[in-house]
């Protein structure tokens, strides 16, 4: 449904995407995470033909974002990092008028304000954030496109909004829609995502499903250890483990759990250090994140 070939963006002199290459199959949903600026926005924005792309190609259920442009349009709905609807008409008066931009049946207008549970007549400047991303959403699945670009749809809501709209996601996922998602969170890109890809300062660094993705750390054993007081000898002295202090806890990765623990213990014992406590657990997408970013 994407397709996406050596793209390219220079803002001037910057280079915002460096020539990226990925597919994103039918009915999938496509995480695409990231840290700020590392050229998410701007790949949504020449993939929906809202930026000129500098080199490179890309094609949308198999038209070219270059040359045909109004296919491409009616093939994707998009919902932008900031708010794109008109803030002094009600959220029915602006579906009303893109159903008209898109030529779309008006009855579909009321069907999507229920499926949405949308308050109809209340101004969209009026509404909250949560409302705002709900509504502007489902302007842009009204002309029922089977390509949806959510740039980060999620931020800034608070628990039941996001959760709110993570549900809807999937539901438009399970009519159909293939579903190019960008986000800053991990749980959320881990959960929603069929396959992910990592984009740093303008490159992709890892592409894969999320299983694929952890394959990539080179220390997959995550240790999680709780001790009496976090001295800085125990991430010094065991800087090979990866140390991060995370709370109360420090995380460590290691290849071989013996080799880690036999040195633990030394270090704990030297400085007397009591272990609270010490676990195993999976490495998540978070940890492939912030290996492949560093
Ligand atoms: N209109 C613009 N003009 C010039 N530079 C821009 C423009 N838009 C983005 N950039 C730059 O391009 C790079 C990529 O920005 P982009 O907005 O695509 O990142 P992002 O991954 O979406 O970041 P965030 O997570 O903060 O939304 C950044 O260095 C940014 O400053
Ligand atoms: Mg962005």
């Amino acid at each position: 449904m994407i397709h996406v070939e050596n793209l390219t963006k220079y803002y001037d002199d910057l280079l915002a995407v460096d020539h990226i290459n990925f597919d994103v199959r039918k009915g999938e949903i496509f995480g695409f995470l990231g840290p700020n600026g590392a050229g998410k926005t701007t790949t949504v924005r020449m993939l929906s033909c809202l930026t000129k792309i500098t080199e490179g190609e890309a094609y949308i259920n198999g038209y070219s974002v270059k040359k045909d442009k109004k296919m491409v349009k009616k093939s994707i709905g998009v919902v932008q990092d900031t708010a794109n609807l008109y803030g002094d008409l009600t959220v029915k008066q602006n579906l009303k008028f893109i159903a008209e931009l898109y030529g779309v049946d008006k009855k579909r207008v009321n069907e999507i304000i229920k499926e949405f549970e949308l308050p109809a007549d209340r101004k969209f400047e009026k509404l909250s954030f949560g409302f705002k991303k709900r509504a502007t959403l489902a302007a842009a699945v009204l002309h029922n496109p089977p390509v949806l670009f959510l740039d980060e749809p999620t931020v800034g809501l608070d628990v039941r909004s996001s959760y709110a709209i993570q549900k809807l996601i999937l539901r438009l996922n399970k009519e159909g829609h293939t579903i190019f998602l960008t986000t800053h969170n991990m749980q959320i890109a881990e959960k929603l995502s069929h396959r992910i890809a990592i984009i740093n300062k303008g490159k992709i660094v890892a592409i894969g499903n999320k299983y694929q993705l952890k394959t990539l750390l080179k220390k997959k054993i995550k240790i999680e250890v709780e001790i009496s007081n976090i001295q800085k000898q125990i991430t010094s002295e065991l800087q090979t483990f990866s140390p991060r202090i995370e709370g109360n806890k420090v995380i460590f990765f290691a290849e071989d759990v013996h080799e880690f623990l036999e040195q633990f213990y030394q270090i704990t014992k030297k400085y007397n250090i009591k272990t609270k406590s010490i676990n195993t657990v999976l490495p998540s997408i978070e940890d492939v994140f912030l290996e492949v970013t560093k």
